[in-house]
Protein backbone atom coordinates (compact mmCIF):
# COMPACT_ATOMS: atom_id res chain seq x y z
CA UNK A 1 0.00 0.00 0.00
CA UNK A 2 1.45 3.63 -0.66
CA UNK A 3 2.10 5.58 2.08
CA UNK A 4 2.00 8.99 3.04
CA UNK A 5 4.28 10.87 4.51
CA UNK A 6 3.29 14.01 6.02
CA UNK A 7 4.54 16.98 8.04
CA UNK A 8 2.60 19.41 9.65
CA UNK A 9 4.22 21.92 10.76
CA UNK A 10 2.57 24.26 13.94
CA UNK A 11 1.48 21.83 16.95
CA UNK A 12 -1.29 24.23 17.75
CA UNK A 13 -4.78 22.88 17.60
CA UNK A 14 -5.04 23.41 14.22
CA UNK A 15 -2.29 21.04 13.21
CA UNK A 16 -2.75 18.80 15.77
CA UNK A 17 -6.80 18.61 14.50
CA UNK A 18 -5.49 17.96 10.80
CA UNK A 19 -2.78 15.17 12.02
CA UNK A 20 -5.75 13.71 13.98
CA UNK A 21 -8.11 14.12 11.11
CA UNK A 22 -6.06 12.49 8.41
CA UNK A 23 -5.23 9.72 10.54
CA UNK A 24 -9.20 8.78 10.86
CA UNK A 25 -9.74 9.63 7.42
CA UNK A 26 -11.05 7.59 4.57
CA UNK A 27 -8.28 6.89 2.44
CA UNK A 28 -6.11 4.19 0.54
CA UNK A 29 -3.24 4.83 1.71
CA UNK A 30 -0.95 4.60 4.88
CA UNK A 31 -0.12 7.79 6.88
CA UNK A 32 2.73 8.63 8.75
CA UNK A 33 2.58 12.24 10.66
CA UNK A 34 5.91 14.26 11.72
CA UNK A 35 4.38 16.94 13.82
CA UNK A 36 6.84 19.88 13.49
CA UNK A 37 6.86 22.72 16.34
CA UNK A 38 9.09 25.96 16.76
CA UNK A 39 8.13 25.70 20.83
CA UNK A 40 9.97 22.76 22.48
CA UNK A 41 6.10 22.22 23.85
CA UNK A 42 2.69 21.47 21.44
CA UNK A 43 -0.49 23.53 21.89
CA UNK A 44 0.19 26.86 20.50
CA UNK A 45 -2.13 29.31 21.26
CA UNK A 46 -3.96 26.79 23.65
CA UNK A 47 -0.77 26.80 26.13
CA UNK A 48 0.18 30.58 25.06
CA UNK A 49 -2.90 32.49 24.45
CA UNK A 50 -5.70 31.17 26.79
CA UNK A 51 -5.26 32.94 29.55
CA UNK A 52 -4.45 30.95 32.71
CA UNK A 53 -6.97 31.84 34.57
CA UNK A 54 -9.68 30.03 32.55
CA UNK A 55 -8.50 26.36 33.29
CA UNK A 56 -11.94 24.68 31.70
CA UNK A 57 -10.49 25.66 28.33
CA UNK A 58 -7.14 24.73 29.04
CA UNK A 59 -8.70 21.69 29.66
CA UNK A 60 -8.84 21.34 25.68
CA UNK A 61 -5.19 20.43 26.31
CA UNK A 62 -6.16 16.95 27.44
CA UNK A 63 -7.61 16.14 24.52
CA UNK A 64 -5.12 16.92 22.80
CA UNK A 65 -2.73 15.23 24.64
CA UNK A 66 -4.61 12.32 23.56
CA UNK A 67 -4.33 12.57 20.66
CA UNK A 68 -0.89 12.89 20.45
CA UNK A 69 -0.09 10.59 23.24
CA UNK A 70 -1.56 7.67 21.11
CA UNK A 71 1.61 7.24 19.09
CA UNK A 72 0.80 7.56 15.50
CA UNK A 73 2.08 11.11 15.25
CA UNK A 74 5.79 11.83 16.29
CA UNK A 75 6.22 14.72 17.72
CA UNK A 76 9.43 17.36 16.75
CA UNK A 77 9.13 20.16 19.45
CA UNK A 78 12.47 23.03 18.99
CA UNK A 79 12.03 22.93 15.50
CA UNK A 80 11.45 26.18 13.50
CA UNK A 81 10.58 26.01 9.39
CA UNK A 82 12.48 28.72 8.12
CA UNK A 83 15.48 28.34 10.61
CA UNK A 84 16.16 24.73 10.99
CA UNK A 85 13.63 23.02 8.41
CA UNK A 86 13.63 24.37 4.51
CA UNK A 87 11.09 23.98 1.61
CA UNK A 88 13.46 21.79 0.46
CA UNK A 89 14.37 19.71 3.03
CA UNK A 90 10.85 18.74 3.62
CA UNK A 91 10.57 18.14 -0.15
CA UNK A 92 13.09 15.18 0.14
CA UNK A 93 11.49 13.66 3.27
CA UNK A 94 7.74 13.96 2.85
CA UNK A 95 5.27 13.95 0.21
CA UNK A 96 3.03 16.66 1.43
CA UNK A 97 3.29 19.83 4.11
CA UNK A 98 0.34 21.19 5.90
CA UNK A 99 1.44 25.10 7.62
CA UNK A 100 -0.31 25.38 10.75
CA UNK A 101 1.39 27.86 12.21
CA UNK A 102 -1.45 30.45 13.38
CA UNK A 103 -0.65 33.68 14.46
CA UNK A 104 1.62 35.02 17.48
CA UNK A 105 2.01 39.23 17.21
CA UNK A 106 -0.07 42.13 17.22
CA UNK A 107 -1.60 43.35 14.18
CA UNK A 108 -0.23 46.93 13.61
CA UNK A 109 -2.52 50.07 15.30
CA UNK A 110 -0.95 53.37 12.96
CA UNK A 111 -1.86 56.23 15.17
CA UNK A 112 0.62 58.70 16.47
CA UNK A 113 2.20 57.28 19.60
CA UNK A 114 1.68 54.02 19.28
CA UNK A 115 5.92 53.16 19.66
CA UNK A 116 5.74 55.47 23.20
CA UNK A 117 6.80 53.76 25.61
CA UNK A 118 4.24 52.64 27.31
CA UNK A 119 2.38 51.31 24.58
CA UNK A 120 2.22 47.78 24.04
CA UNK A 121 0.62 44.80 21.84
CA UNK A 122 -1.69 42.96 23.39
CA UNK A 123 0.21 40.14 22.11
CA UNK A 124 3.25 40.87 23.81
CA UNK A 125 1.46 41.10 27.59
CA UNK A 126 -0.02 37.61 26.57
CA UNK A 127 2.89 36.48 25.98
CA UNK A 128 4.66 37.53 29.24
CA UNK A 129 1.43 36.29 31.50
CA UNK A 130 1.26 32.91 29.64
CA UNK A 131 5.39 32.53 29.80
CA UNK A 132 6.63 32.10 26.42
CA UNK A 133 9.84 31.43 25.98
CA UNK A 134 11.05 33.81 23.82
CA UNK A 135 9.43 36.89 25.55
CA UNK A 136 11.10 39.44 28.09
CA UNK A 137 10.53 37.57 32.13
CA UNK A 138 9.92 41.38 33.33
CA UNK A 139 6.95 43.42 32.38
CA UNK A 140 6.44 46.97 33.77
CA UNK A 141 3.13 47.66 35.54
CA UNK A 142 3.95 50.63 37.72
CA UNK A 143 1.08 52.79 35.57
CA UNK A 144 -2.03 53.62 37.78
CA UNK A 145 -4.56 54.10 34.93
CA UNK A 146 -4.45 52.37 31.79
CA UNK A 147 -6.29 52.44 28.28
CA UNK A 148 -7.12 48.95 26.74
CA UNK A 149 -8.09 49.53 22.79
CA UNK A 150 -10.21 47.03 21.04
CA UNK A 151 -13.38 45.63 21.82
CA UNK A 152 -12.36 41.51 20.92
CA UNK A 153 -12.43 38.64 23.88
CA UNK A 154 -8.16 39.23 24.18
CA UNK A 155 -8.79 43.23 25.08
CA UNK A 156 -11.23 40.87 27.77
CA UNK A 157 -8.26 38.58 28.58
CA UNK A 158 -6.01 41.35 29.10
CA UNK A 159 -8.49 43.75 30.82
CA UNK A 160 -8.87 41.06 33.01
CA UNK A 161 -5.50 40.54 34.02
CA UNK A 162 -4.98 43.87 34.69
CA UNK A 163 -7.54 44.70 36.89
CA UNK A 164 -7.78 41.30 38.84
CA UNK A 165 -6.45 41.22 41.90
CA UNK A 166 -3.16 38.74 42.23
CA UNK A 167 -4.68 36.45 45.16
CA UNK A 168 -7.57 35.34 42.36
CA UNK A 169 -4.34 34.45 40.14
CA UNK A 170 -2.07 32.51 42.54
CA UNK A 171 -3.96 29.32 42.26
CA UNK A 172 -3.41 29.85 38.19
CA UNK A 173 -0.29 27.61 36.32
CA UNK A 174 1.62 31.10 36.48
CA UNK A 175 5.24 31.07 36.82
CA UNK A 176 6.81 32.85 39.77
CA UNK A 177 7.92 36.06 38.17
CA UNK A 178 4.63 36.59 36.57
CA UNK A 179 2.87 36.00 40.10
CA UNK A 180 5.42 38.72 41.60
CA UNK A 181 4.90 41.16 38.64
CA UNK A 182 1.47 41.30 38.73
CA UNK A 183 1.60 41.42 42.33
CA UNK A 184 3.55 44.39 42.14
CA UNK A 185 0.96 46.59 39.96
CA UNK A 186 -0.14 50.01 40.63
CA UNK A 187 -3.17 49.40 38.60
CA UNK A 188 -6.43 51.59 39.86
CA UNK A 189 -8.39 51.83 36.46
CA UNK A 190 -8.69 50.12 33.13
CA UNK A 191 -10.22 51.79 30.46
CA UNK A 192 -11.20 49.75 27.33
CA UNK A 193 -12.32 51.54 24.74
CA UNK A 194 -14.50 50.05 21.57
CA UNK A 195 -15.17 52.16 18.54
CA UNK A 196 -18.76 50.84 17.81
CA UNK A 197 -21.50 50.19 19.69
CA UNK A 198 -22.74 48.23 22.60
CA UNK A 199 -24.39 46.35 19.57
CA UNK A 200 -21.35 45.82 17.89
CA UNK A 201 -18.98 44.54 20.65
CA UNK A 202 -16.96 41.47 19.87
CA UNK A 203 -16.95 39.88 23.21
CA UNK A 204 -18.43 36.41 23.76
CA UNK A 205 -21.34 36.55 26.68
CA UNK A 206 -19.22 34.26 28.76
CA UNK A 207 -16.38 36.43 29.12
CA UNK A 208 -18.15 39.56 29.30
CA UNK A 209 -20.16 38.27 32.18
CA UNK A 210 -16.64 37.11 33.93
CA UNK A 211 -15.16 40.62 33.50
CA UNK A 212 -17.79 42.25 34.81
CA UNK A 213 -17.75 40.00 38.14
CA UNK A 214 -14.64 40.37 39.29
CA UNK A 215 -13.94 40.36 42.70
CA UNK A 216 -12.89 43.28 44.32
CA UNK A 217 -13.35 45.60 41.03
CA UNK A 218 -16.15 47.85 39.96
CA UNK A 219 -16.77 47.79 36.33
CA UNK A 220 -18.46 50.87 34.95
CA UNK A 221 -20.25 51.38 31.60
CA UNK A 222 -21.39 55.30 30.68
CA UNK A 223 -24.89 56.36 29.37
CA UNK A 224 -24.25 58.50 26.22
CA UNK A 225 -22.83 55.10 24.73
CA UNK A 226 -25.71 53.01 24.80
CA UNK A 227 -27.31 54.12 21.12
CA UNK A 228 -28.80 51.47 18.97
CA UNK A 229 -29.27 52.27 15.15
CA UNK A 230 -31.03 50.26 12.42
CA UNK A 231 -28.15 48.55 12.07
CA UNK A 232 -27.93 47.37 15.77
CA UNK A 233 -31.56 46.39 14.98
CA UNK A 234 -30.67 44.28 12.69
CA UNK A 235 -27.85 42.78 14.67
CA UNK A 236 -29.83 41.96 17.60
CA UNK A 237 -32.49 40.16 15.49
CA UNK A 238 -30.15 37.70 13.83
CA UNK A 239 -27.61 37.06 16.83
CA UNK A 240 -28.55 36.04 20.15
CA UNK A 241 -24.72 36.20 21.16
CA UNK A 242 -25.24 39.70 20.59
CA UNK A 243 -28.93 39.97 22.79
CA UNK A 244 -26.96 38.46 25.43
CA UNK A 245 -23.86 40.64 25.24
CA UNK A 246 -26.47 44.07 25.01
CA UNK A 247 -28.17 42.27 27.72
CA UNK A 248 -25.49 42.11 30.56
CA UNK A 249 -24.33 45.68 29.61
CA UNK A 250 -27.93 47.07 30.14
CA UNK A 251 -28.34 45.14 33.41
CA UNK A 252 -24.65 46.81 34.31
CA UNK A 253 -26.29 50.41 33.06
CA UNK A 254 -29.42 50.11 34.82
CA UNK A 255 -27.77 48.94 38.30
CA UNK A 256 -24.02 50.16 38.82
CA UNK A 257 -21.79 48.19 40.90
CA UNK A 258 -20.74 49.11 44.08
CA UNK A 259 -17.61 50.98 44.43
CA UNK A 260 -14.30 48.99 44.81
CA UNK A 261 -10.50 50.14 44.55
CA UNK A 262 -9.77 48.90 41.44
CA UNK A 263 -11.86 49.69 37.98
CA UNK A 264 -13.03 48.22 34.75
CA UNK A 265 -14.60 50.88 32.43
CA UNK A 266 -16.13 50.12 29.35
CA UNK A 267 -16.54 53.10 27.24
CA UNK A 268 -18.25 52.93 23.28
CA UNK A 269 -18.62 54.27 20.58
CA UNK A 270 -14.74 56.03 21.11
CA UNK A 271 -11.62 55.49 18.79
CA UNK A 272 -8.51 56.72 20.15
CA UNK A 273 -6.64 58.63 17.50
CA UNK A 274 -3.56 59.49 19.11
CA UNK A 275 -1.30 58.00 22.02
CA UNK A 276 0.10 61.31 24.24
CA UNK A 277 3.10 61.55 25.79
CA UNK A 278 6.85 62.85 24.78
CA UNK A 279 8.95 59.76 25.66
CA UNK A 280 6.08 57.92 27.75
CA UNK A 281 2.56 57.23 27.77
CA UNK A 282 0.42 60.26 29.89
CA UNK A 283 -2.90 59.96 27.85
CA UNK A 284 -4.78 58.87 25.45
CA UNK A 285 -7.35 61.01 23.04
CA UNK A 286 -9.60 59.58 21.64
CA UNK A 287 -12.59 60.49 19.33
CA UNK A 288 -16.32 60.20 20.00
CA UNK A 289 -18.48 58.33 16.95
CA UNK A 290 -21.69 57.97 16.20
CA UNK A 291 -23.28 55.09 14.32
CA UNK A 292 -23.44 55.05 10.65
CA UNK A 293 -26.74 53.22 10.49
CA UNK A 294 -24.73 49.97 8.62
CA UNK A 295 -23.21 48.37 11.96
CA UNK A 296 -20.46 50.86 11.26
CA UNK A 297 -19.62 54.21 12.52
CA UNK A 298 -18.36 57.66 11.90
CA UNK A 299 -16.19 60.15 13.77
CA UNK A 300 -18.27 63.10 15.48
CA UNK A 301 -16.48 66.23 16.05
CA UNK A 302 -15.80 65.74 19.98
CA UNK A 303 -13.04 64.39 21.22
CA UNK A 304 -12.07 63.33 25.17
CA UNK A 305 -8.68 62.70 26.87
CA UNK A 306 -8.11 60.70 29.25
CA UNK A 307 -4.92 60.11 31.70
CA UNK A 308 -3.59 57.08 31.55
CA UNK A 309 0.40 55.68 31.73
CA UNK A 310 -0.19 52.84 29.68
CA UNK A 311 -1.72 51.43 26.85
CA UNK A 312 -2.61 48.00 25.22
CA UNK A 313 -3.49 47.55 21.61
CA UNK A 314 -5.86 44.85 21.56
CA UNK A 315 -6.89 45.20 17.64
CA UNK A 316 -6.18 41.60 16.53
CA UNK A 317 -3.49 39.28 15.88
CA UNK A 318 -1.56 39.02 12.47
CA UNK A 319 -0.15 35.85 10.82
CA UNK A 320 4.02 35.51 10.29
CA UNK A 321 5.07 35.02 6.64
CA UNK A 322 7.24 31.96 6.00
CA UNK A 323 10.46 31.94 4.04
CA UNK A 324 9.29 30.47 0.25
CA UNK A 325 5.79 30.10 1.28
CA UNK A 326 3.38 32.82 -0.71
CA UNK A 327 1.70 34.87 1.86
CA UNK A 328 -1.15 37.78 1.41
CA UNK A 329 0.30 40.34 3.83
CA UNK A 330 -2.49 42.65 3.99
CA UNK A 331 -4.59 40.11 5.43
CA UNK A 332 -1.48 37.78 7.11
CA UNK A 333 -2.93 34.59 5.76
CA UNK A 334 -0.63 32.18 3.51
CA UNK A 335 -2.21 32.38 0.03
CA UNK A 336 -4.45 29.86 -0.13
CA UNK A 337 -7.85 28.48 -1.74
CA UNK A 338 -9.73 25.97 1.24
CA UNK A 339 -6.19 25.25 2.14
CA UNK A 340 -4.28 24.87 -0.76
CA UNK A 341 -2.01 26.56 -1.29
CA UNK A 342 -1.54 29.04 -4.64
CA UNK A 343 0.70 31.41 -5.80
CA UNK A 344 0.52 35.09 -6.86
CA UNK A 345 -1.11 33.49 -10.00
CA UNK A 346 -3.57 31.86 -8.55
CA UNK A 347 -1.60 28.31 -9.71
CA UNK A 348 -1.68 25.53 -6.95
CA UNK A 349 1.65 25.23 -5.36
CA UNK A 350 1.75 21.37 -5.29
CA UNK A 351 2.04 19.03 -1.63
CA UNK A 352 1.69 22.72 0.01
CA UNK A 353 -1.40 23.23 2.65
CA UNK A 354 -2.41 25.58 5.07
CA UNK A 355 -4.82 25.55 8.02
CA UNK A 356 -6.25 27.46 11.03
CA UNK A 357 -5.60 30.87 11.83
CA UNK A 358 -2.24 30.83 8.98
CA UNK A 359 -5.19 29.94 6.49
CA UNK A 360 -8.45 31.99 7.20
CA UNK A 361 -6.72 34.80 9.45
CA UNK A 362 -6.36 35.05 13.64
CA UNK A 363 -10.38 35.14 14.37
CA UNK A 364 -11.87 31.90 15.74
CA UNK A 365 -12.35 29.75 18.67
CA UNK A 366 -10.24 26.73 19.27
CA UNK A 367 -12.78 24.77 17.78
CA UNK A 368 -12.93 26.28 14.68
CA UNK A 369 -9.70 25.45 13.24
CA UNK A 370 -11.49 21.02 13.29
CA UNK A 371 -13.22 22.94 10.69
CA UNK A 372 -10.64 24.61 8.73
CA UNK A 373 -8.77 21.14 8.89
CA UNK A 374 -11.46 18.85 7.79
CA UNK A 375 -11.49 21.21 4.09
CA UNK A 376 -7.65 21.01 4.00
CA UNK A 377 -7.51 17.11 5.00
CA UNK A 378 -9.89 16.46 2.01
CA UNK A 379 -8.40 18.60 -0.84
CA UNK A 380 -4.91 16.76 0.29
CA UNK A 381 -6.32 13.66 -0.24
CA UNK A 382 -8.08 14.34 -3.17
CA UNK A 383 -4.28 15.94 -4.44
CA UNK A 384 -2.83 12.48 -4.39
CA UNK A 385 -1.23 12.67 -7.68
CA UNK A 386 0.33 16.56 -7.07
CA UNK A 387 2.14 15.20 -4.12
CA UNK A 388 6.07 15.04 -3.59
CA UNK A 389 8.41 12.19 -4.79
CA UNK A 390 10.63 12.39 -1.50
CA UNK A 391 13.78 11.22 -2.00
CA UNK A 392 14.51 10.41 1.62
CA UNK A 393 11.27 9.27 3.13
CA UNK A 394 12.02 6.88 5.84
CA UNK A 395 11.22 7.98 9.38
CA UNK A 396 14.44 7.91 10.50
CA UNK A 397 15.93 9.95 8.05
CA UNK A 398 14.07 13.15 9.21
CA UNK A 399 15.88 12.16 12.67
CA UNK A 400 19.24 11.48 11.05
CA UNK A 401 18.85 15.21 9.11
CA UNK A 402 17.89 16.68 12.60
CA UNK A 403 20.46 15.24 13.78
CA UNK A 404 23.65 15.94 11.26
CA UNK A 405 22.11 19.79 11.59
CA UNK A 406 22.46 19.61 15.11
CA UNK A 407 19.04 20.62 16.18
CA UNK A 408 18.22 19.85 19.72
CA UNK A 409 14.39 18.95 18.81
CA UNK A 410 12.32 17.45 21.91
CA UNK A 411 10.36 14.25 21.13
CA UNK A 412 6.77 13.40 22.16
CA UNK A 413 8.76 11.74 25.09
CA UNK A 414 10.53 14.81 25.91
CA UNK A 415 7.56 16.85 26.40
CA UNK A 416 6.10 14.29 28.91
CA UNK A 417 9.19 14.80 30.64
CA UNK A 418 8.80 18.98 30.89
CA UNK A 419 5.10 17.98 31.38
CA UNK A 420 6.21 16.34 34.72
CA UNK A 421 8.51 18.81 35.88
CA UNK A 422 5.36 21.15 35.55
CA UNK A 423 3.00 19.01 37.53
CA UNK A 424 5.78 18.64 40.14
CA UNK A 425 6.73 22.68 40.75
CA UNK A 426 3.17 23.14 40.84
CA UNK A 427 2.66 20.52 43.48
CA UNK A 428 5.65 22.22 45.73
CA UNK A 429 3.70 25.45 45.17
CA UNK A 430 -0.03 24.27 45.25
CA UNK A 431 -1.01 25.06 42.29
CA UNK A 432 -1.98 22.05 39.68
CA UNK A 433 1.07 22.92 37.19
CA UNK A 434 3.36 25.66 36.88
CA UNK A 435 4.76 26.24 33.64
CA UNK A 436 8.52 26.51 32.23
CA UNK A 437 9.57 29.51 31.13
CA UNK A 438 12.98 29.25 29.95
CA UNK A 439 13.63 27.24 26.39
CA UNK A 440 17.41 25.77 27.26
CA UNK A 441 15.82 24.50 30.73
CA UNK A 442 12.76 22.99 28.95
CA UNK A 443 15.32 21.43 25.79
CA UNK A 444 17.59 20.54 28.62
CA UNK A 445 14.91 18.93 30.98
CA UNK A 446 13.13 16.74 27.36
CA UNK A 447 16.36 15.72 26.67
CA UNK A 448 17.45 14.53 30.26
C1 LIG B 1 -4.95 35.71 23.68
C2 LIG B 1 -5.84 34.65 23.08
C3 LIG B 1 -6.72 33.94 23.89
C4 LIG B 1 -7.55 32.97 23.32
N1 LIG B 1 -8.43 32.34 24.14
C5 LIG B 1 -9.26 31.44 23.60
C6 LIG B 1 -10.20 30.78 24.40
O1 LIG B 1 -10.26 31.03 25.62
N2 LIG B 1 -11.03 29.87 23.82
C7 LIG B 1 -10.97 29.59 22.48
O2 LIG B 1 -11.72 28.74 21.99
N3 LIG B 1 -10.08 30.22 21.67
C8 LIG B 1 -9.24 31.13 22.20
N4 LIG B 1 -8.37 31.77 21.40
C9 LIG B 1 -8.32 31.41 19.97
C10 LIG B 1 -7.46 30.15 19.74
O3 LIG B 1 -6.26 30.30 20.45
C11 LIG B 1 -7.20 29.95 18.24
O4 LIG B 1 -8.44 29.74 17.61
C12 LIG B 1 -6.31 28.76 17.93
O5 LIG B 1 -5.23 28.65 18.81
C13 LIG B 1 -5.73 28.84 16.52
O6 LIG B 1 -5.04 27.65 16.30
P1 LIG B 1 -3.80 27.48 15.28
O7 LIG B 1 -3.34 26.08 15.49
O8 LIG B 1 -4.21 27.92 13.94
O9 LIG B 1 -2.69 28.49 15.76
P2 LIG B 1 -1.77 28.51 17.05
O10 LIG B 1 -2.52 28.07 18.23
O11 LIG B 1 -1.14 29.86 17.05
O12 LIG B 1 -0.62 27.42 16.77
C14 LIG B 1 0.40 27.64 15.81
C15 LIG B 1 1.65 26.89 16.20
O13 LIG B 1 2.59 27.01 15.12
C16 LIG B 1 3.90 27.18 15.67
N5 LIG B 1 4.74 27.85 14.67
C17 LIG B 1 4.61 29.10 14.20
N6 LIG B 1 5.58 29.36 13.29
C18 LIG B 1 6.34 28.25 13.19
C19 LIG B 1 7.49 27.91 12.42
N7 LIG B 1 8.07 28.77 11.57
N8 LIG B 1 8.03 26.67 12.59
C20 LIG B 1 7.47 25.77 13.46
N9 LIG B 1 6.37 26.06 14.20
C21 LIG B 1 5.81 27.28 14.07
C22 LIG B 1 3.66 28.04 16.90
O14 LIG B 1 4.73 27.92 17.83
C23 LIG B 1 2.35 27.44 17.44
O15 LIG B 1 2.59 26.42 18.38
C24 LIG B 1 -7.51 32.72 21.93
C25 LIG B 1 -6.62 33.43 21.13
C26 LIG B 1 -5.79 34.39 21.69
C27 LIG B 1 -4.87 35.16 20.81
N1 LIG C 1 -12.18 33.33 25.85
C1 LIG C 1 -12.30 33.21 24.55
O1 LIG C 1 -13.15 32.51 24.05
C2 LIG C 1 -11.33 33.96 23.68
C3 LIG C 1 -10.32 34.72 24.26
C4 LIG C 1 -9.47 35.43 23.43
C5 LIG C 1 -9.62 35.37 22.05
N2 LIG C 1 -10.60 34.60 21.53
C6 LIG C 1 -10.85 34.59 20.08
O2 LIG C 1 -9.68 34.90 19.35
C7 LIG C 1 -10.02 35.69 18.20
C8 LIG C 1 -9.17 36.94 18.18
O3 LIG C 1 -9.61 37.84 19.21
P1 LIG C 1 -9.21 39.38 19.17
O4 LIG C 1 -9.81 40.03 20.33
O5 LIG C 1 -7.74 39.47 18.91
O6 LIG C 1 -9.85 39.89 17.80
P2 LIG C 1 -11.32 40.43 17.43
O7 LIG C 1 -12.39 39.63 18.04
O8 LIG C 1 -11.30 40.57 15.94
O9 LIG C 1 -11.39 41.90 18.09
C9 LIG C 1 -10.58 42.93 17.65
C10 LIG C 1 -11.14 44.25 18.18
O10 LIG C 1 -10.24 45.29 17.81
C11 LIG C 1 -10.99 46.35 17.23
N3 LIG C 1 -10.17 47.10 16.30
C12 LIG C 1 -9.54 46.65 15.19
N4 LIG C 1 -8.87 47.64 14.60
C13 LIG C 1 -9.07 48.75 15.35
C14 LIG C 1 -8.66 50.10 15.25
N5 LIG C 1 -7.87 50.49 14.25
N6 LIG C 1 -9.07 50.98 16.19
C15 LIG C 1 -9.86 50.59 17.20
N7 LIG C 1 -10.30 49.31 17.36
C16 LIG C 1 -9.91 48.42 16.43
C17 LIG C 1 -12.16 45.67 16.55
O11 LIG C 1 -13.18 46.60 16.32
P3 LIG C 1 -14.23 46.40 15.12
O12 LIG C 1 -15.11 45.27 15.55
O13 LIG C 1 -14.92 47.70 15.06
O14 LIG C 1 -13.42 46.08 13.90
C18 LIG C 1 -12.51 44.62 17.61
O15 LIG C 1 -13.30 45.19 18.61
C19 LIG C 1 -11.50 35.97 18.29
O16 LIG C 1 -12.22 35.11 17.47
C20 LIG C 1 -11.81 35.72 19.75
O17 LIG C 1 -13.15 35.34 19.99
C21 LIG C 1 -11.46 33.90 22.31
Amino acid sequence: MEKLRLAVVGAGPAGIYASDLILKAERDFEVSIDLFDMLPTPYGLVRYGVAPDHPRIKGIVNALFDVLDAGDIRFFGNVEFGKDLTLDDLKTHYNAVIFATGAIKDAELKIPGAELAGSFGAADFVNWYDAHPDFPREWPLDAKQVAVIGNGNVALDVSRMLVKHPDDLASTEIPPHVEAGLRNSNITDVHVFGRRGPAQVKFSPLELREALAIEGVQSIVYDEDFVYDEGSEKQLESSNQTRVVVKTLEALRAEPQPKASRRLHLHFLSTPEEILGDDHVTGIRVRRNQLDGNGGAVATDEVIEYQVQAVYRAVGYFGSELPEIPFNSKSGVINNEEGRVVDEQGNQVPGVYATGWIKRGPIGLIGHTKADAIETIAHLIEDKALWWNPEKPAEEDIVEFLNSKSVQFVSWDGWLKENSEELRRGELSGREREKLFDREEMVNIANS
